[in-house]
């Protein structure tokens, strides 16, 4: 991601995340100029024909905050990346999107490997990240059995099961993780570590 490819990536987080997710969510011009200020290295587009069809956007984090488990907000320090730290030991995906005409032809399988790539450069322990279940609510399950049974390949999540099938690994629930009415404010926790 180059500063010119801003406004294209502030478009797609509108497709790629209607109501009810929470609009003031979404990333802004300011929040992703400042990602770009932090760690560069680290934020990802997938362009065709001079459009922006994907995105993901990462910080680093430490061992100790993600062994924590907590909140988007204490995990990555709100929209700006405030717990963004260089000497961390975990590449921690905070969004990954693909516009809903590109779904479904590897573009978010291609951003995936840019990030493990990273990980490997940098000699870090893993990715990690924990994404929402949007799905859920609609399930009956409980946020646990839901995961369980995701994980397992028993029932499809339209955002974990892509996840799966890029080799994560299932961890559990993070409960409260997110104002996130469709993920009943759940998140299911994942990593890749990369030896
Ligand atoms: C999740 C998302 C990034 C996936 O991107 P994508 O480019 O469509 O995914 P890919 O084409 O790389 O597909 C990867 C795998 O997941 C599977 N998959 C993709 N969408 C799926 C769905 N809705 N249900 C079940 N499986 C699905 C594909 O079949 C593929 O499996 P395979 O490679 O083994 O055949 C995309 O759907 C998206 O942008 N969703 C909305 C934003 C979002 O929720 N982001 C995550 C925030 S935590």
């Amino acid at each position: 991601m180059a500063p010119d490819d801003i406004p294209g990536v502030v478009a797609l987080q509108r497709s790629c995340f209607p109501a009810p997710f929470p609009e003031e969510l979404l990333w802004s011009e300011e929040h992703l100029l400042q990602h770009l200020t932090l760690c560069p290295e680290a934020q990802f587009v997938a362009v065709q024909s001079e459009m922006i069809i994907g995105s993901a956007s990462n910080l680093i984090i430490s061992e100790g905050n993600w062994c924590g488990h907590h909140s988007w907000e204490v995990t990555v320090g709100g929209p700006f990346l405030n717990m963004h730290d260089p000497q961390g030991s975990t590449l921690y995906g905070v969004d990954v999107s693909v516009h809903p005409a590109k779904r479904g032809q590897g573009v978010g399988r291609a951003l995936y490997a840019r990030r493990f790539e990273f990980v490997a450069e940098r000699r870090l322990v893993r990715y990690g990240t924990a994404c929402r279940v949007p799905d859920l609510s609609r399930s009956g399950l409980s946020p646990e059995a839901y995961g369980a049974a995701v994980a397992a390949g028993r029932m499809v999540d339209r955002t974990m099961t892509p996840l799966l099938r890029y080799g994560l690994s299932y961890l559990g629930i993070i409960k409260e993780y997110m104002d996130d009415p469709e993920s009943l404010n759940c998140a299911a926790l994942l990593e890749r570590v990369i030896a």
